[in-house]
């Protein structure tokens, strides 16, 4: 059994580099941040607006993963998630200790079971720290905040460039500067800015690591 680990800043690629190479390694895909993004969606629709109603919530939450979808409580919620405003919520909320503690222990539980392809911030850092193989994608600003106004326009949403960069720049300052699990490479992963590399080039780089080759 062996595991994928690849962290990396929002709009690096990650997902769906993640997605593809999964599929490529005949292995599961697990996207850690869909599961922030799954608790800040509660939090929001219940009103859990202190730390003790989230974590009384959080006592009897269910997120599963069947393919590529999200279940949060037995309701598919992955296209609900992907707001600017859960964005900004789920960066939040993945601050907290106990929020951290619980979705790690349940990512754990994961890849002790079977071989997976799992991205997010910490997974090469914590969550899984002796994967087999781990890489860090990043990318400049310019181009992450282009594919997120790509994204976002694929969805039938028109961003304003400025709000996408601003939004960039505050979540990469809160998720590097947290005190749990900040956003970091861990040193034995592969450094990988995909700024100037297309989608099939980065997946193959990354296969060549994976096969040693
Ligand atoms: O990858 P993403 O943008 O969907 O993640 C949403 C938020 O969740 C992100 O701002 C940081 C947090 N996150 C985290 O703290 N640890 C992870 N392993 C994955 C995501």
């Amino acid at each position: 059994m062996y595991s994928v680990a690849i962290d990396g800043p929002a709009g690096s690629g990650k997902s769906t580099i993640a997605k593809l190479l999964a599929k490529e390694l005949n292995i599961s895909y697990v996207d850690t941040g869909a599961m922030y993004r799954a608790i800040a969606l509660k939090a929001k629709e219940e009103n859990l607006d202190t730390e003790e109603k989230l974590k009384h919530a959080l006592k009897s939450i269910n997120i599963d993963f069947n393919e590529d979808r999200i279940f949060l409580d037995d309701v598919d919620v992955s296209d609900k998630i992907r707001t600017e405003e859960i964005s900004k919520l789920a960066s939040d909320i993945s601050k907290l200790d106990f929020v951290r503690e619980m979705l790690v222990s349940i990512q754990q539980n994961i890849a002790s079971k079977k071989p997976v392809v799992m991205e997010g911030r910490d997974i090469g850092t914590v969550v899984l720290k002796d994967a087999k193989y781990k890489f860090f994608l990043t990318a400049s600003i310019d181009s992450r905040v282009n594919r997120r106004y790509k994204q976002n326009l694929e969805r039938g949403i028109k961003s304003d460039i400025e709000e996408l960069r601003e939004d960039i720049v505050k979540r990469d300052y809160n998720d590097t500067h947290r005190k749990n699990s900040p956003l970091v490479k861990a040193s034995d992963a592969i450094l990988i800015d995909n700024s100037n590399l297309n989608l099939e080039d980065n997946i193959e780089l990354m296969l060549k690591y994976i096969r040693g080759e």
